[in-house]
Formats: structure tokens, C-alpha cells, sequence
């Protein structure tokens, strides 16, 4: 049974477009198929037994001796802090941290301070709002002076327009024309606030951090034109009125997490790019519809509503319109779903999509460590109910000296199957293989890639709780995953990755490739079962305690020493509320990837995100990002300048997306 009336289940946002349920396959659960171990919840809540030998740390005999052969296992020293509803940053003793770079921050052009009434065209030369992936690149290897990369996911238009004061908007609300059109400069602002930041930052000899004026500072937006690559570009897909030939796009939306590529640029996720059009047509096909695309005259922000009708707002109506694919914008939305590639280091450098990548809502990316001679692997998880992971293996090999992004063009797509008995296989989304011949509805490479989910349905992939980022332990290859949530999986749809219906807490899956990350079998175990008290477990199959109950992980990364970092993103409509409020407002937790230990190293201020991390590298300077600060604010309580929370700037100000500068006193390696 689900529980409709709890929090979390009903959320504005993700009604309107985010992670929405669109995956109506009738591809099995292996749960249906399979003798299922641990199906029931029942099981789960008492017979602890059966499901710790079914589930944690038992599936991975590989694990122990792989990680046994030079494998240095980390320290974690910091005393674990509690949880914390307070609208403030925590660290542990002998840490300090700084809010840096908020939304507004001037980067480039006239170095215009932020205020509300900065217009769309300042927004351009102004870090970005609701910050999220993150990468540090050194310049000339400095652990004190380089560019931070960083996503912008999505915005909260009353927090960002003067406009707005005083209106009963909620958290996606954006003030309207009474004729339901949209002011211009606003819709140019909103689209200028997604994107990506290119900053040059530096430590000054007072320790604090500082933006750097520097031809690298660059912001890429909802605008910006880019390049599309690999299988898809240049076919009747992405044919439209502003690239007849298939070949450009404008701008990237939507960008959660990131990856690194082994040739250091930068790679930023199209996650929930689908809520941002609209489409009129009585038959909506599977490019659209698979990603949740209905029929609707209204986009998440109504862009396509500008009062101007400049022709970069109204492709955001993807209604057929003019005689072919030429004369509108029926095909903008397959030009979303990607991953953007982005040379930090050349600004001139146009972002390119690369579409062998996959088209889904793609989460972030992360690479398997670049082997000379071997393929290029990334794995990538579509965050939404009921999706897949992918991992991508390039056809050339790796070669330091010539490597770029076109190795990404040129390979295969493969999506995973996790088997019961803790082994997995990696399913190849290509033509003829698994059933993906035209005669099944898939024409060639191209179909196959623009319909990547509808592929993966009928390739017979497993159904998982929402993959959110991954990482790779730098030592033993090691892949994780985190599963954030899942509140729609109802009995009889759970299976041994997926163990638990009305799953509101999420889990941490691992898995060893068994033939090298270019292979196509592994075996996987559960790290860990996020939750509280009770309903938790961690490696060693003992509920998490108090220092350790974290729900909802998201962010995660795998730092040189192996530290494993987790963010968590309880949405805000169920935060400090029902089965949440034990675990206060969300937070950042290091583990060990030997004995599974959990601690608690961070909590956020009042309705936020803990998402994107990145040290220095020497790991005395660590970046993380602070998303949607006072997002629980009512709209109620909008309206009458009530807001829940300030942070960072404190006092009555309006709360903005920031990253966070986090040191030690002693000047110390984070974490250790
Ligand atoms: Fe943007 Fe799936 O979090
Ligand atoms: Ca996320
Ligand atoms: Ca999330």
C-alpha cells in the first residue's frame, strides 16, 4: 500500500515535470519472475536474518580479494555531528567553512553586483542559481588557484525577480501577465540563471577564497549554442526551424550532476529537461512521451509564453505547427536529454551534446579510470521512478596523447540487469542486439539512442528506485550507486536491488565489473539501506545509528584516499516532516568502504539540498553545494515576506543557492 497522504509524496515540482512516472513498460520486474528473496516487507522488518544473508556484503566474494590486493583503506577522523533543523551550516570540531559564489555573483562583464532588480542580460555575466555538480580543475596543478566548474539544475523564480515580492507564490511559482504571457526580461533571466559556471578561484593569504576576474570566467546557459554529436546529430530527430540540418541546438537545461572526462573536460547532465515543454498535439510518440512529455500547453516556467515571442522562448512549444520539421520546433526536445561537454580551459570552446551517451534524464556521469589501450567506460543513471543505469563503452581505444570527446561518439550502449543471485548484465542498446531490430520498432542506432528508454524497456533492463549519481572507487574499480527513493514500488514489484516497497528511504548499490569496466558481466551487493533506526542497514546488516540515519542519498563521490561521500536530497515536501523529521535537514556523510562505518560530517540550513563535491587535490580544500535554501517556504508565507529561511546572507534576505569552502583549523586532509 502506498501512503498518499504522507509528505513527500505530493510535490509541486515533480508533478510539473520532475522524475515523473513515465515508464508504463510492461518489461517484468524481475520481482515477477524470479524466486525473490526478499520481496516482502515483512521480510525486511522481521527476519533480519534471512535478509542481511540475502542482501548486504554476502554477493560480492570478488569484493574482498579485489580490494585486498594493494587497497589502502581510509581514515575517517572527525567526530560525527548530529542532525541539525537549524538554518545554519554544521561541520565537525576543527573544521571551518565559507559560503562562497551565491546565485548573483559577479563573474565577467561589468562585475555588476547582484541585487534583484539585475536584468537577464546581467544574469548572463552572474553565477547561476541552484547549484549542484561541481569540479575543481587546477590551474598549473595549484590546490589554491583554478576554475570551479559548477551545474545550475534549476531556479525558484520568486526568489529571483522584484517582481515577484509579495505574490502567493509557491516554490515553481513565477509571476504571470494577466493574459497568462510572460515578461521577456524575466524568461530571459530564468533561462540565463541554468547552465553552467566557469569561475577562476583563488585562496587568498587570509585562507578565504576569492572570484577571480579571468578570461576563463564563462557562463553557458538555457542559450548558448551548441553543438550536437555522435549517432543522433544530423538526423531527421533533431531536424528544426533553427538548425534545418540536425547539427546545433540552443542551450542545456536541467543540469543535476556531472562528469569528468579522462581527457579533463567537463560533462553536465540534461536530467529534467522534459517539464520544460509544452506540446499541443493530440498523439505525442515515444521520443517525447517515454520522457513525460503529454499533451499540455504549459511548460514548467511558461518560456514558451514570453510576451515578445522571440523565436529562443517559443521553442519551448513543441507542437507541430508550420508544413514540416523545418518550419517549427516539433523536434526541440530530442536536441534535450544529453550530456554537454564543456572545455573549462578554452573559452572560446563551443558545449558539445553527445548522443551516444544516451537520451534519458540523465543524472551525471562518471568514468572508470582511463587505461591506455583499453575502451573509454561511463556509467550514468536516469533518475526517475522505475529507470535504468547505462554504462557506455567506446569502440577506440584510450590514448593519452590524442584523446578527446569524439572518443565518445563512436561505441556502445549498454543498460544493466541486476539477477537476484547478485549477478548483473550489461544488456547492449545497438542494432540487432536484444530484440532492437527494425522490425520491433527501431530503425537504426540513432532511433535506438533518441528512444533510450523505450530501447532499454524492450532490451529487458531492471527497473530500479531512481539512479542518482555514481562513482568509482579509484582503487579497486568498484562502481556505486545510489538508489534515492521510491515511494511508487508497491509489493510484488520489489526484487533483491530494489528489496523494499514504498521504498521512502533509498539504498546504495556496488558492483564489481567481472571482466574489466569494458565487460558485460558483474556482480553487485547492497552498501548500504539508507533509512532511520529501524528500517536501516548498513554493511554489516546492523541498523544505522545515530550518527550514521541519513534517507534519500543523491550526491556521492569516492575521494583518493576512498573516502565515500554521500549527499542526501529529502525533497521539500517531506523534510523535517513524518517519517523525515528524524533525519532534520539534509546532509553529508562519509563511509568506509571496507567496514561500511558511517558518520555524519555536515548538515545544511532550512529547506535545502546537500549536492556536488570536490576537494583540491591535495584534499585540504573541499567544495560542496547548498541548492534551494528555503524552498519550503509557503506560498502563504511568501506572500507576507515570511521566508523560512535566509542563509546565507542571514538577517531577512532572500536564501540563495551557494557553494561551501570547507577546511580544517589544522590544515589537514577533509575527512581524514
Ligand atoms: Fe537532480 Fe536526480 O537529482
Ligand atoms: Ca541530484
Ligand atoms: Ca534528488
Amino acid at each position: 500500500m502506498k501512503h498518499p497522504q504522507r509528505p513527500g509524496e505530493v510535490d509541486q515540482i515533480l508533478a510539473d515535470g520532475d522524475e515523473p512516472l513515465s515508464n508504463t513498460s510492461n518489461n517484468d520486474y524481475f520481482g515477477d519472475i524470479l524466486h525473490t528473496r526478499l520481496s516482502r516487507r515483512s521480510v525486511l522488518r522481521g527476519s533480519l536474518a534471512t535478509f542481511i544473508a540475502g542482501a548486504m556484503a554476502t554477493h560480492l566474494p570478488f569484493s574482498t580479494a579485489f580490494a585486498g590486493e594493494g587497497a589502502t583503506a581510509p581514515s575517517i577522523g572527525f567526530a560525527a555531528i548530529p542532525t541539525s533543523a537549524a538554518d545554519k551550516v554544521v561541520v565537525p570540531d576543527g573544521y571551518r567553512v565559507q559560503p562562497f559564489i551565491p546565485w548573483g555573483t559577479p563573474i565577467s562583464g561589468s562585475m555588476l553586483t547582484y541585487s534583484l532588480s539585475s536584468s537577464g542580460e546581467d544574469q548572463a555575466h552572474q553565477v547561476g542559481s541552484h547549484h549542484d555538480g561541481m569540479h575543481f580543475f587546477p590551474l598549473e596543478g595549484s590546490s589554491r588557484d583554478g576554475l570551479l566548474v559548477l551545474n545550475h539544475e534549476y531556479i525558484e523564480p520568486r526568489f529571483m525577480h522584484a517582481a515577484a515580492t509579495g505574490l502567493a507564490l509557491d516554490r515553481g511559482g513565477f509571476p504571470q501577465n494577466e493574459d497568462g504571457s510572460r515578461d521577456d526580461d524575466q524568461v530571459l533571466k530564468e533561462l540565463n540563471a541554468h547552465g553552467v559556471t566557469v569561475v577562476r578561484v583563488r585562496e587568498g593569504d587570509d585562507g578565504q577564497w576569492q572570484v577571480v576576474e579571468d578570461a576563463h570566467n564563462r557562463r553557458i546557459t538555457g542559450l548558448t549554442p551548441m553543438r550536437l554529436s555522435g549517432p543522433v546529430a544530423g538526423t531527421d530527430h533533431v531536424v528544426t526551424k533553427y538548425s534545418p540540418d540536425g547539427s546545433m541546438t540552443r542551450g542545456t537545461l536541467n543540469n543535476c550532476a556531472h562528469g569528468v572526462t579522462p581527457w579533463d573536460t567537463y560533462l553536465a547532465a540534461e536530467e529534467n529537461w522534459a517539464g520544460y515543454f509544452a506540446n499541443s498535439d493530440t498523439e505525442i510518440d515515444r521520443r517525447q512521451a517515454r520522457y513525460g512529455i503529454t499533451t499540455r500547453d504549459s511548460g514548467r516556467y511558461q518560456w514558451h509564453k514570453a510576451a515578445g515571442g522571440a523565436d529562443e522562448y517559443q521553442r519551448f512549444d513543441a507542437s507541430t505547427r508550420g508544413a514540416s520539421a523545418r518550419d517549427d520546433y516539433r523536434n526541440e526536445p530530442h536536441t534535450f536529454g544529453y550530456m554537454v561537454e564543456i572545455d573549462p580551459r578554452n573559452p572560446e570552446a563551443i558545449p558539445v551534446k553527445r548522443t551516444h551517451l544516451g537520451r534519458f534524464a540523465h543524472e551525471g556521469v562518471i568514468f572508470a579510470p582511463a587505461e591506455e589501450g583499453q575502451p573509454v567506460v561511463a556509467y550514468s543513471g536516469d533518475d526517475a521512478r522505475f529507470e535504468y543505469i547505462y554504462k557506455f563503452v567506446s569502440a577506440r581505444p584510450f590514448d593519452a596523447a590524442s584523446a578527446d570527446g569524439s572518443l565518445l561518439d563512436e561505441g556502445t550502449l549498454y543498460v544493466a540487469r541486476f539477477n537476484d543471485d547478485g549477478s548483473g548484465e550489461w544488456l547492449a542498446l545497438a542494432p540487432g542486439e536484444n530484440g532492437l531490430t527494425a522490425e520491433n520498432g527501431f530503425a537504426d542506432l540513432a532511433d535506438i539512442l533518441v528512444n533510450t528508454r523505450s530501447a532499454a524497456d524492450h532490451a529487458g533492463a531492471t527497473k530500479m528506485d531512481r539512479p542518482e549519481w555514481g562513482a568509482v572507487d579509484p582503487v579497486t574499480g568498484q562502481v556505486y550507486f545510489t538508489l534515492t527513493n521510491n515511494t511508487e514500488r508497491e509489493e510484488g514489484q520489489t526484487d533483491a536491488v530494489n528489496p523494499r516497497a514504498d521504498n521512502a528511504f533509498g539504498q546504495i548499490v556496488r558492483w564489481d565489473e567481472l571482466d574489466g569496466h569494458a565487460g558485460t558481466r558483474f556482480a553487485w551487493e547492497l552498501f548500504v539501506l539508507a533509512g532511520d533506526q529501524e528500517e536501516s542497514r548498513d554493511l554489516a546488516g546492523h541498523p544505522l545509528d545515530d550518527d550514521a540515519i541519513f534517507a534519500s542519498p543523491d550526491g556521492l563521490w569516492i575521494d583518493p584516499d576512498r573516502r565515500v561521500w554521500i549527499q542526501t536530497d529529502i525533497s521539500e515536501s517531506g523534510m523535517n516532516q513524518g517519517v523525515y523529521e528524524v533525519f532534520g535537514n539534509n546532509q553529508m556523510l562519509a563511509a568506509h568502504p571496507e567496514t561500511g562505518e558511517i558518520r555524519r560530517f555536515l548538515t545544511g540550513p532550512i529547506g535545502q539540498e546537500i549536492t556536488g563535491v570536490i576537494t583540491t587535490p591535495d584534499q585540504r580544500t573541499m567544495f560542496v553545494n547548498v541548492q534551494h535554501p528555503g524552498a519550503t517556504t509557503s506560498a502563504e508565507a511568501f506572500a507576507n515576506g515570511d521566508l523560512n529561511g535566509h542563509w546565507p546572507d542571514g538577517g531577512n534576505a532572500i536564501p540563495r543557492s551557494a557553494t561551501l569552502v570547507i577546511t580544517r583549523e589544522d590544515g589537514g586532509i577533509i575527512g581524514a
